[in-house]
């Protein structure tokens, strides 16, 4: 794995014109942000070796190096499922190479499914915690040196880039929601009393990934924030079934609130970051 990375790393960065020193993780439907970076270089997955190809309709599947606000930043646009029968590590490459790029910050962003009350379609939920039910997890097998084999997931979800994502979101007229993201195995939708399970077990979304690349991460001493998009109600709050492309489409029609987000959120991790 490590040499897999290293190489992948090699590769992308002679496309680099500055290693990048915060990476993005865009979700379904959120592409739109990476393209909008200044000084662009755009790496599609296919030329990156060990990257696993993405399956999900509107999962562009590139990375896209640029500069927003004078940071050098890397996105992941497209991003693995577990769903799609790609295994843990896999699943995680991507959040890897961004640590082997150089970013010591990842914004990790997804849709997700709102669970508790007053979370409405189309609002942003900033993650505060998670709790992993996917069943699995992204550092089964042999420990990668120096790396350590039990990290600690006390506080995964960065407090000053928490803080921070507050300030932008005040700055910039944003309502931004804090809470815990149930991470499932998908890709079915959940049923009412798995989402009712979720609630009372402390759950205020729902979503099908990032809980295993925040472990990966984490796992790399990597500082993360993350933000959902809630694009439905999870199911049986709401009378409507669960559909994909409702989900997508609220997902689209709050993207321009994610994107000023991210740019006010990247500009002020600034100092957080060594200079690239
Ligand atoms: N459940 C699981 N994943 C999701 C949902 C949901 O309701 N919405 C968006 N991703």
């Amino acid at each position: 794995m490590a040499t897999e990375l290293d190489e992948a790393a090699r590769i992308v960065l002679t496309r680099a014109r500055r290693p990048p020193r915060v990476g993005v993780v865009l979700g379904s439907g959120l592409g739109g942000f990476a393209h909008g970076m200044g000084e662009r270089a755009v790496v599609p997955y296919r030329d990156i070796p060990g990257f696993p190809a993405p399956g999900v309709a509107g999962h562009s599947g590139e990375l896209v190096l640029g500069v927003v606000r004078g940071v050098s930043v890397a996105c992941l646009s497209g991003r693995v499922h577990l769903y799609e029968g790609h295994p843990p590590h896999k699943v995680v490459f991507g959040v890897r190479l961004l640590a082997a790029l150089g970013c010591g910050i990842v914004l990790v962003t997804n849709a997700a499914g709102g669970i508790r009350a007053g979370l409405r379609p189309g609002g942003l939920l900033l993650l505060r915690d998670h709790v992993n039910f996917t069943g699995t997890n992204a550092l089964l097998g042999p420990n990668e040196s120096p790396f350590p084999r039990f990290p600690d997931m006390s506080a995964a979800y960065d407090l000053r880039c928490r803080e921070l994502a507050h300030e932008t979101a005040r700055a910039e007229g944003l309502e931004l929601d804090e809470g815990v993201y149930a991470g499932v195995l998908g890709p079915s939708y959940e049923t009412p009393a798995e989402i009712r399970m979720l609630g009372m077990l402390g759950a205020d979304a729902v979503g099908m990934s990032t809980v295993l690349e925040v472990v990966a991460l984490r796992h790399r001493g990597v500082r993360v924030g993350a933000v959902s998009v809630i694009t439905n109600m999870a199911a049986g709050l709401s009378s409507a079934p669960l559909d994909h492309a409702d989900v997508q489409a609220t997902g689209a029609a709050s993207r321009d609130r994610l994107e000023r987000l991210l740019s006010g959120w990247i500009e002020r991790l600034a100092p957080e970051v060594a200079p690239g």
